[in-house]
């Protein structure tokens, strides 16, 4: 069954480059990006894998631990590695679960059998410390993902998580925020003073900085 937005994130235990894990445990406190990726020994996933370890930074910022799967083995993702650092100059820093048995990607819905039955998907799930899922996206084994978007996604979840605001299209950290409609103007007034109501529907503020 697909994994929906607010679904609790199904818990799991594996074997990964760093050892085995049981994933609530490993997850601890963190915001997590649990990501997979067609195949090993692959041009694209390579590219993938080596720009999300040049991102380590940015996501430890955020306080979200990444973790990537396929359904290769774990002395593959091992023996990948090596390449991974050679072509982008980044080691593999986040661990890499090795799915053979495919009962992770199984649990997730990442194998789907009429675009291949024999690999993974490029899907995306972030999972909040609540350990609820939100976010998923699906892109297909020729399309790299854009890790830049995630981290963006990431910002905007965890604005939201702490206040009472949306963000609009294209919105970077910084910009301006769309006030929650649960707030009454005079609320939306105390919080956000000079709030632009451009619409009863549609009230812009800076952005809070907490
Ligand atoms: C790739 O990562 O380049 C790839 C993987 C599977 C199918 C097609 C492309």
């Amino acid at each position: 069954m697909a994994i929906r937005l607010g679904d609790d994130a199904p818990n799991f235990t594996a074997q990964t480059t760093q050892g085995p894990i049981d994933f609530r445990t490993w997850q601890g406190s963190s915001w997590v990006v649990l990501f997979s990726h067609p195949k090993d020994f692959t041009p694209v996933c390579t590219t993938e894998l080596g720009t999300v370890a040049g991102l380590k930074a940015e996501f430890d910022r955020r306080n979200t631990k990444v973790i990537g799967l396929s359904v290769d083995p774990l002395d593959s993702h091992e023996k990948w590695e090596g390449d991974i650092a050679d072509v982008t100059g980044h080691a593999v820093n986040f661990p890499m679960i090795a799915d053979a048995d495919r009962k992770v990607s199984t649990l997730y819905d990442m194998i789907h059998p009429n675009a291949s039955d024999t690999m993974t998907v490029r899907s995306v799930f972030i999972i909040g410390p609540d350990h609820k899922v939100k976010l998923t996206l699906t892109y297909p084994a020729s399309t790299g993902r854009n890790f830049q978007e995630l981290l963006r996604v990431i910002d905007s979840l965890q604005l939201v998580a702490r206040q009472p605001v949306a963000t609009p299209a294209d919105w970077k950290p910084g910009q301006d925020i769309i006030i929650s409609n649960n707030l009454s103007d005079e609320e939306a007034g105390k919080k956000f003073p000079g709030f632009v109501k451009k619409k009863p529907y549609l009230r812009t503020a800076a952005a809070p900085k907490g």
